[in-house]
C-alpha cells in the first residue's frame, strides 16, 4: 500500500478547490453553493400564506408580479417523484415479463382518441366519466378511459394484413373523472392483455394464468386473492327464461352490474323501466346469487353455452395449476357494456380494496364499429389497486436507488481525468455517479444513501502514479488500482 493519505485521512482535509480558495475563506466549504438543493426556497414557492415571504422572495424564482403556483398535480392524479417512479417502473417490469412469457406483442396507443371511439349508449359509468373536449381544429376528443377500444380500432385498421390470433399488451395511462377512493384515481395506468381471434374458452385460460402469474411473481398468494369468475351468457340464459328481448341485454347488465352500489330497489326500479316484469327481476336476482357451478347447472341445465364453457375454463383451471385461484360467482357482471360471454375479476379476500382488475370476453366489439367481428378477450389490470394490497401484505420491495460507483475528483483540476474514468466504467456498463463540489464526508453519506457499492477517488499523487484510490463500500477495503486496471 502506498504511503499516500487513506481516504479516512482525507476526510479531514478540504477538497482543493481554485473557486472554492478563492472566493472563501474556509477551505471546507464547497466552492458552488448556489447550485445546492435548497429545501427553504421550495417551501417559499410552495407556502403560498408563509407569514415570512419577503416580496422579494416572493417574487425572486416565479419572476416580479407572477403569482405562486399551486404545487401539488391537478386532483386525482399523481406526480411520480423518484422513489414512486422506481416502484410504478419495477410494477411495469414485471407487468411486462409476464406478457412476454405467455408470448404476447407489445403494442401502443394515444392516449388522446377520438371521442367517437367511447360514445356507447348502454349508460355505463365510464361514458359518464370521460375527459372530453374539443381541440383547436373542432374535432370532438377523449383522454381515453380505457385501452380496449384503441385496441379494436388497431385490429380494424391492420384489416386482412394481421395474422390471427393476436396476442398483443400494452400499459398505458388512462382518464376517468372519477368519484376518488382506496385506489381509485381519476388516472391510473393500465395492464392489458388481448387476445383476438380465439374463439375457445382457451383464450380466458390463458388471460387468467397471467394474471395469476404476476401475482405470484409479487409474492402474493390464492389465500390472499381470488378471482371471481362468471359467464354473462348465465344472465343471457335468464333472460331468454322470462322471453326479454334480446336488444335490452346490455343496459340489463350495465344496470345489474350496479349493485352493491345501488339498492336492490333502485335496481329494480331501473330494471322495470327497461321493460324487464319484477318477475324476471327476482329471477335475475335469484341467479346472480349462484356461487357454485352445479347449482348453476340445476337451474340452467347443461345445455348451454354458458355452463360448458364454464366448466371448461374450470377445467383447464386444474391443467394449468391454478383452480385454488379461481371461484365461479355468477354475480360477476362487469360494468363495462361490450362484454358476451366469461367475465372475471380480481379481488382481495379481505374485501378492503376495489376490483384489481378485471376483464372478460367481447366477441362483437368490432362490428359497433362497422365492421366484421373477431373474437376477442382481455383484461385491464391497474397500477393503483394492487400497491395498496402490496402494502397491505407488507410486499412492497426495496427499490431504494442503487449505483454501481461514485466517481469524485480531489482537485478541480482532475475533473477531465475523473470524467474519462466515469466516462470509461459507464461505457462497460457500470452506473457511475460523478460528483464534484463537495466535501468527502458528503460523498460518504451520499455513497451509503445511494448504495454505491466502490468508491473511486480521483487524487493529485496516485494520479500521478497513473492510479485512483478506490474504496470498496462493503467490505470497507483501501487500494489503490492503476487506471487502465479499473473494471
Ligand atoms: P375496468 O374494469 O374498467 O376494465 O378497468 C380495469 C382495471 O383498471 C380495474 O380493475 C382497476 O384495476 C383499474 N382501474 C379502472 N379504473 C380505475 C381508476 N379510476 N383508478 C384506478 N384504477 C382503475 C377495463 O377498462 C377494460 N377495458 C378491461 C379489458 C381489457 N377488458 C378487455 N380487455
Amino acid at each position: 500500500m502506498s504511503a499516500v493519505p487513506t481516504i479516512r485521512q482525507l476526510l479531514v482535509r478540504p477538497r482543493l478547490c481554485s473557486t472554492a480558495l478563492n472566493s472563501s475563506s474556509s477551505p471546507f466549504l464547497s466552492y458552488a453553493p448556489s447550485l445546492h438543493f435548497c429545501p427553504s426556497s421550495l417551501r417559499v414557492l410552495s407556502s403560498s400564506s408563509s407569514p415570512t415571504l419577503t416580496q422579494e422572495e416572493a417574487d425572486g424564482p416565479v419572476g416580479k408580479g407572477s403569482s405562486l403556483i399551486d404545487v401539488n398535480p391537478p386532483r386525482g392524479t399523481r406526480d411520480f417523484p423518484p422513489d414512486d417512479m422506481r416502484l410504478r417502473s419495477w410494477l411495469f417490469q414485471n407487468f411486462r415479463e409476464v406478457s412476454r412469457i405467455l408470448s404476447f406483442e407489445e403494442v401502443d396507443f394515444p392516449v388522446l382518441e377520438s371521442e367517437a371511439l367511447f360514445i356507447r349508449k348502454a349508460g355505463e359509468e365510464i361514458t359518464q366519466q370521460l375527459y372530453n373536449f374539443e381541440d383547436k381544429g373542432g374535432r370532438r376528443v377523449v383522454l381515453r378511459p380505457e385501452i380496449t377500444p384503441s385496441l379494436a380500432r388497431l385490429v380494424i385498421k391492420q384489416g386482412k394484413s394481421a395474422s390471427l390470433p393476436l396476442k398483443w399488451f400494452t400499459i398505458g395511462q388512462c382518464w376517468r373523472y372519477e368519484r376518488m377512493t382506496r385506489g381509485r384515481r381519476r388516472e391510473h395506468y393500465q395492464w392489458n392483455m388481448d387476445i383476438f381471434g380465439v374463439s375457445k374458452v382457451r383464450a380466458e385460460a390463458e388471460l387468467i394464468q397471467a394474471v395469476v402469474l404476476l401475482f405470484e411473481r409479487l409474492g402474493i398468494k390464492s389465500s390472499d386473492v381470488g378471482i371471481r369468475v362468471s359467464s354473462r351468457k348465465v344472465l343471457q340464459a335468464v333472460l331468454q327464461m322470462y322471453a326479454i328481448p334480446e336488444n335490452l341485454f346490455t343496459q340489463v347488465c350495465v344496470i345489474v352490474d350496479k349493485l352493491g352500489k345501488i339498492t336492490r330497489e333502485e335496481m329494480e326500479k331501473e330494471l322495470v323501466s327497461l321493460g324487464v316484469s319484477t318477475k324476471a327481476v327476482n329471477g335475475i336476482i335469484e341467479v346472480l346469487s349462484l356461487k357454485s357451478l352445479s347449482k348453476l347447472e340445476e337451474v340452467l341445465g347443461s345445455e348451454g353455452e354458458a355452463v360448458s364453457e364454464l366448466k371448461k375454463l374450470f377445467s383447464l383451471a386444474e391443467s394449468y395449476g391454478y383452480a385454488d385461484w379461481i371461484c365461479f360467482d355468477a354475480s360477476v357482471v362487469r360494468g363495462l357494456a361490450y362484454y358476451t360471454g366469461i367475465v372475471f375479476e380480481a379481488f382481495d379476500r379481505q374485501g378492503k380494496l376495489r376490483a384489481i382488475c378485471g376483464g372478460g370476453r367481447y366477441d362483437r366489439l368490432l362490428s359497433t364499429f362497422g365492421t366484421d367481428d373477431i373474437p376477442a378477450c382481455g383484461f385491464g389490470f391497474g397500477d393503483a389497486v394492487i400497491v395498496e394490497l402490496l402494502k397491505e401484505k407488507a410486499l412492497l420491495p426495496d427499490l431504494s436507488h442503487k449505483v454501481d460507483d461514485i466517481v469524485f475528483p480531489l482537485d478541480e483540476v482532475l475533473d477531465g481525468t475523473a470524467s474519462s474514468i466515469a466516462s470509461s466504467l459507464r461505457k462497460k456498463g457500470r452506473s457511475v455517479d460523478l460528483v464534484e463540489d463537495k466535501r468527502l464526508k458528503w460523498v460518504f453519506k451520499h455513497a451509503e444513501r445511494i448504495g454505491a457499492s466502490r468508491l473511486i477517488l480521483v487524487g493529485n499523487s496516485e494520479w500521478e502514479r497513473g492510479a485512483v484510490r478506490v474504496k470498496n463500500l462493503s467490505t470497507r477495503e483501501e487500494f489503490e488500482v492503476k487506471i487502465d486496471e479499473l473494471d
